[in-house]
């Protein structure tokens, strides 16, 4: 190369003919130049060059590939799948056992093709209803799809049946799948749907490799009709899979505890009835009606949360924790006490960048709520009950406005008492006080946090 330059650079002319920038005089500059005097030698001397060097780059280039890191390399820059990669393994956890599995041919496929030409292959299980947990458990990278809980008057009494249908395009995508019988200590029966995690850390993504598992869930309905079945404990850990909770599960069956997570994909209840509940997932929405008697936790993120939550204090001190990211909340909560009035209640309902709002459509006189709102860039407002009594923080950023609205009604109790209400801080962005039927006060808070946009309490009663 130092040769062919400095050849280029002897035949330069020393005054510049071109409008070439005088320095750094390159490589380039010379060729583009050296036109006029003893061009063929030059050329030809060129040319050789250049065919020498793309020789040794060709060289150099089968070298790398034929080194390890060149497959590193191409692994990490091309995200490519290859379905017949055999580096893959079953992931199932340690604590499960595998009680029977259903793989490759022993799917039953249907007859007619799905829709949009997808085959679909199917398997069933029954578990005990008397198990002191049911779980639905997934793992593998051609898992996702969805979970639907139903009730059924044609079901056996004493067990509950989940259906599993694959739908796929290729024979071969199905073959990988596994569904199984599993159990883990303690009583616990479920079913386990395994399909490959690759090594690769590739994933599938060309519609043909895909796979989608529709489980559902199916329970019995009580004889007589009226009263509801119960459920010690249902679980599910289903990543990439969405939740549709069945309408008539909310008056048919009550789960003393129900924990339902999935991830990517929404959970949609049309009703549920819980003493506990624990509903958590990502990517997707949360909605539905609830009845709690101590605890619900939903949680989600990137999507909105809207939900109807009754809080039943039994002897109980009932929570609701909602809590999403970048995507609204809207809650309406009925709180109530078997004792009629009364009952402790804690709720908290809190995003970002994203409005919330929450009313409180029913409360007991002489309860006690402990409510938090919080959310950013978005408007906070919340709605009380007239049976409200107790402490509020009412704040947002400094150029925004914090509101407090005392709106009429009548006092809850009958007793025909006034509300009082007392202010500690009253800035533009910022509302502190307190406020009760009598002048005994009462321990409820309420706290309604945001910046950079409005933070509204609305209380009734005046
Ligand atoms: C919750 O309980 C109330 C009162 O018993 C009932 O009217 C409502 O339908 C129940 N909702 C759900 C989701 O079960
Ligand atoms: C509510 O909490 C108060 C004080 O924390 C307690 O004295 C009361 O017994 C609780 N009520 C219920 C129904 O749990």
């Amino acid at each position: 190369m130092a040769s062919s330059e400095s050849n280029s650079m002897n035949i330069l002319p020393t005054s510049q003919p071109f409008n070439v920038k005088p320095a750094p005089r390159t490589y380039v500059d010379g060729a583009a130049i050296s036109v006029p005097v003893r061009k063929r030698p030059s050329t030809l001397r060129r040319v050789l060059h250049g065919l020498f060097f793309i020789l040794v780059l060709v060289l150099l280039v089968k070298w790398i590939k034929s080194t390890s890191l060149f497959s590193w390399i191409k692994g990490h820059l091309r995200r490519e799948f290859d379905i017949h990669d055999d580096h893959w393994h079953y992931d199932v956890p340690s604590d499960t056992v595998l009680d029977g599995c259903v793989q490759g041919s022993e799917w039953t496929k249907d007859r007619y093709r799905g829709t949009k030409s997808y085959d679909l292959a199917r398997t069933s299980f029954d578990l005990p209803l008397s198990a002191d947990n049911l779980f639905m458990l997934s793992r593998g990278w051609l898992s996702g799809g969805s979970v639907s809980l139903v009730t059924s008057p044609e079901q056996a009494k004493d067990t509950v049946t989940v259906n599993v249908v694959a739908s796929y395009r290729q024979e071969y995508v199905r073959s990988l799948a596994k569904a199984c019988l599993v159990s883990r200590a303690g009583n616990q029966q479920g079913v386990g749907i395994f399909t490959p995690t690759w090594e690769s850390g590739r994933r599938p993504e060309n519609r043909q490799y895909t796979m989608v598992i529709f489980i559902t869930v199916i329970f019995p309905e009580s004889s007589d009709g009226s009263s509801a079945v119960a459920i010690k404990s249902f679980e599910t850990d289903v990543p990439d899979t969405g939740h549709l909770v069945a309408h008539f599960l909310g008056s048919k069956i009550t789960f003393d505890s129900i924990s339902l997570t999935g991830s990517n994909s929404g959970i949609y209840v049309k009703a549920l009835s819980a003493t506990k509940g624990s509903l958590h997932t990502s990517n997707g929405a949360i909605t539905g009606s609830f009845n709690t008697t101590t605890s619900l936790s939903l949680e989600t993120s990137n999507a909105a949360i809207e939900i109807d939550v009754g809080l039943l204090s039994d002897s109980t001190e009932p929570n609701l924790d909602a809590r999403t990211s970048d995507g609204k909340i809207n809650a309406r909560l009925r709180l109530t006490s078997s004792a009629g009035e009364g009952g402790n209640f804690s709720v908290s309902t809190i995003t970002s960048n994203s409005p919330v709002f929450a009313i409180v459509a029913d409360a007991p006189v002489d309860s006690a709520l402990s409510f938090e709102a919080t959310t950013s860039n978005g408007d906070a407002h919340v709605y009380l009950h007239p049976t409200y009594e107790g402490a509020f923080d009412v704040e947002t950023s400094s150029r925004f406005n914090a509101d407090l609205n005392f709106l009429p009604a009548a006092d809850p109790s009958g007793k025909q008492r006034g509300r009082a209400s007392w202010v500690q801080v009253q800035k533009k962005s910022h509302l502190l006080g307190s406020t009760s039927w009598s002048d005994k006060g009462s321990s409820g808070t309420v706290n309604v946090h945001t910046s950079n946009a409005a933070a509204v309490l609305d209380i009734v009663g005046s």
